[in-house]
């Protein structure tokens, strides 16, 4: 299959790498020096090129812009000990985004042209990656409906990209967070599974209202009741409850199936913690907290891997959390998992790719 992947490569003449202070990167604000794209026309992905990284044009009819079909994935890349470039758990993320891309009637990316251009991509900006402990390259592939089009209708053409980022620590403070029972994220039938750029624009407004009382992060909850914990701001949650560790399901599709959230849930299990996936009510959070069996709350997901949160706050009662030092559970999985994906350990479940 790989044979049939062809990709033009055109190099920049000169790289930005030696503007790049990397003790000072504000997540998201560097990129590095090339970019992976591919064109949708006709019924079919070509034009597969990786070129220097830059500003794309587009029409003011682009239909993204105006109606939404917009996916993306985060994903990173590390270097082993020995320089190696490792990938995290590629193939998941060439699922997921298919996912996303039939639910908002987006052409599929065939594997291969995800994983070819992601390693050439890669390869060729490996000096980007930073080698500092909290440091990785950020990976980020999207498509968007790029036909000039005002119908509304699922567009004929798209572009899918991807760049990459080198980045530090995703949270510089403690995350504090409040439940979020007013402003929703995702309702039953809706696109809460998929990772839709639409998903994270309508939860600007609130966040924001969130953050100028100081929470960092929301954690939201059902749209039908309000009753139910579902996802903390851009990350899955989980709570340590007596000896539990506990996180919402992802039954009712409104959550997203975060791959941190299954390395997270895999290791748990393998060092022989007691794991839930269930409903879990904000009642019980409430309880929990006041009889000091909460033990912790984290965040999990691609760009944070685990944030541990300090304080919550449910229906104005506000619950600060055990010392983060003390927190077992969350500090043992966060190192096993940054262990594996440095390659500093066995990978036994095969989710490191090595270039
Ligand atoms: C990720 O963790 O990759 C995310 O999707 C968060 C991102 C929006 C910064």
């Amino acid at each position: 299959m790989v044979d049939v992947v062809n990709i033009n490569v055109e190099k920049v003449n000169q790289s930005r790498i030696k503007e790049v202070d990397f003790d000072k990167i504000v997540f998201g604000k560097v990129f590095s020096d090339h970019m992976f794209v591919a064109d949708y026309k006709n019924g079919e992905w070509s034009d597969l090129k990786i070129q220097p990284y830059s500003p794309i044009s587009l029409s003011p009819a682009c239909a993204a812009l105006h109606y939404g079909q917009a996916i993306f994935e985060g994903m990173k890349a590390y270097k082993n000990e020995n320089g190696e470039v490792l990938l995290f758990r590629p193939y998941d993320n060439a699922k997921r985004i298919n996912i996303s891309a039939r639910r908002m009637c987006m052409p599929e990316i065939p594997e291969e042209i995800f994983i070819e251009g992601l390693k050439k991509l890669i390869s060729l900006d490996s000096a980007w990656i930073p080698s500092g402990e909290d440091s990785s390259l950020y990976i980020r592939p999207f498509m968007f409906a790029s036909e000039q089009l005002l119908g509304v209708r699922p567009a004929d053409e798209y572009k899918f990209i991807i760049f990459t980022a080198p980045v530090n620590s995703y949270y510089s403070v403690p995350v504090n967070v409040k439940v979020e029972t007013e402003f929703s994220r995702a309702m039953e039938g809706g696109v809460g599974f998929a990772k839709v750029a639409g998903n994270y624009g309508a939860a600007l407004y609130p966040a924001k209202m969130g953050q100028d009382k100081g929470y960092q992060q929301l954690v939201w909850t059902d749209s039908a009741t309000h009753e139910y914990i579902e996802e903390s701001g851009t990350m899955n949650v989980m709570f340590q409850i007596g000896n539990k560790l506990i996180t919402p399901n992802l039954d009712l599709k409104t959550t997203l199936a975060g791959i941190t959230r299954d390395s997270v849930l895999t290791i748990a299990k393998e060092l022989e913690y007691e794991v839930e996936e269930r409903r879990v009510s904000v009642k019980e959070i409430i309880e929990s907290a006041k009889n000091g069996s909460l033990k912790d709350v984290f965040g999990t997901g691609t760009a944070a891997t685990i944030a541990q949160i300090v304080s919550i706050t449910l229906k104005g009662e506000r619950f600060e959390l055990p010392p983060i030092e003390n927190r077992a559970i969350s500090n043992s999985i966060s190192k096993k998992l940054m262990d594996i994906k440095k390659g500093r350990v066995e990978d036994k479940y095969g989710w490191v790719l090595k270039l």
